[in-house]
């Protein structure tokens, strides 16, 4: 008895009682978006409208739970060694964080599109660490409802190998001040459920969200995109969500399952959608492939965050300041 009230003293001061475990903290996700194509681009604006705090407001009220917001912090730091952070770009960031809280959205605070990474791990892993050594002071006394994310969608010469030991530097940094705060880790060749296998997270660590991207089949989800080489050649491809297409579907959620099952760790859909060259999201159709990922995917225990808010996959117009009605009623229902 004393024991157990020792310990849990010792818990407490520590504050290990204070945290929700990591299948609650996925759970919190809920609903989510992409504030995708903004504080990624090389400079916010470059890809679109900046994100305003009328943004957040409508995205709460809309009936989201939580946002995801991709970061190129690497286009905002030294090259050099101790590589700090810009101030600027830091207070902008904190604040969007800032808002999205208090609008009682969950955020999942990312590094995104450090393409150097991704040619050249070696040598970028320190300053990618680094990074996130200072992302992780500056925030360590947000709520819990802030989560990190290392690094979206390693990729290229990033392999397992590289990227188990990039993940592991990062990490490191992070848990010196966020000992409890969730962390979002993907595998490897953008973040496919295929390679979460491949992952080595330290066992003792039991605040890892793991996080896959969802885009398949790609040849229908990214026609005529422009960022995607030959895209061109696949516009009219149809999903047409026939019983082989769902059990496609099933088998690679299932897969996700399984995983997180095997390895008691909850699992995030951090991405998933279709371009705009998906026509039917202005013809005012659903769209029958994001419908079904929307509503198969929590029967796997996934929570999702939809790519994007109003870009080129957008649910917001932003020119005519209004929703794509059909798209948010495709993953929202009549909220
Ligand atoms: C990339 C975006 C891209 C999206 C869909 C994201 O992970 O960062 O640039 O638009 O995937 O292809």
């Amino acid at each position: 008895m004393l024991k157990s009230l020792s310990l849990l003293v010792a818990c407490f001061l520590m504050g290990c009682v204070s945290s929700s475990d990591a299948f609650q903290q996925q759970a919190s996700l809920g609903r989510g978006i992409n504030l995708g194509n903004s504080l990624e681009a090389p400079v916010e604006g470059a890809w679109g409208p900046k994100i305003t705090d009328e943004d957040l407001v409508r995205l709460k009220k809309a009936g989201f739970n939580s946002v995801r917001i991709p970061t190129r912090w690497s286009a905002h730091a030294l090259k050099v060694a101790p590589y700090t952070i810009d101030p600027a770009f830091m207070a902008r960031v904190d604040h969007v964080v800032q808002v999205a809280l208090a609008q009682g959205l969950v955020v999942v605070l990312n590094a995104h599109h450090y393409q150097e990474i991704d040619e050249a791990p070696a040598e970028h892993r320190e300053r990618l660490a680094m990074m996130w050594h200072q992302i992780a002071t500056h925030f360590a006394d947000f709520p819990e409802s802030l989560q990190f994310e290392i690094y979206n969608e390693p990729n290229t010469q990033h392999t397992a190998e590289a990227w188990n030991l990039t993940l592991a530097a990062a990490l490191q940094e992070i848990r010196k001040t966020n000992p409890t705060r969730a962390v979002h880790i993907g595998g490897v060749e953008w973040n496919k459920i295929g390679t979460l296998k491949d992952l080595k997270l330290p066992p003792e660590d039991r605040h890892i969200i793991a996080q896959i991207h969802y885009y398949a089949p790609f040849h229908f989800t990214h026609q005529n995109a422009s960022w995607v080489k030959g895209s061109t050649a696949w516009n009219g491809t149809k999903w047409d969500g026939t019983e082989a297409d769902k059990e496609a579907v099933r088998r690679d959620f299932k897969a996700a399952a399984d995983w997180s099952q095997k390895e008691q760790r909850p699992v995030f859909m951090g991405e998933f959608g279709t371009s705009a060259g998906v026509a039917d999201m202005d013809a005012g159709l659903l769209n029958p492939w994001t419908a079904f990922i929307a509503s198969e995917a929590p029967r796997y225990h996934l929570t999702w965050a939809y790519w994007e808010y109003q870009a080129n996959f957008g649910i917001w117009d932003p020119k005519a300041q209004q929703w794509r009605e059909p798209l948010k009623a495709t993953l929202l229902g009549d909220n």
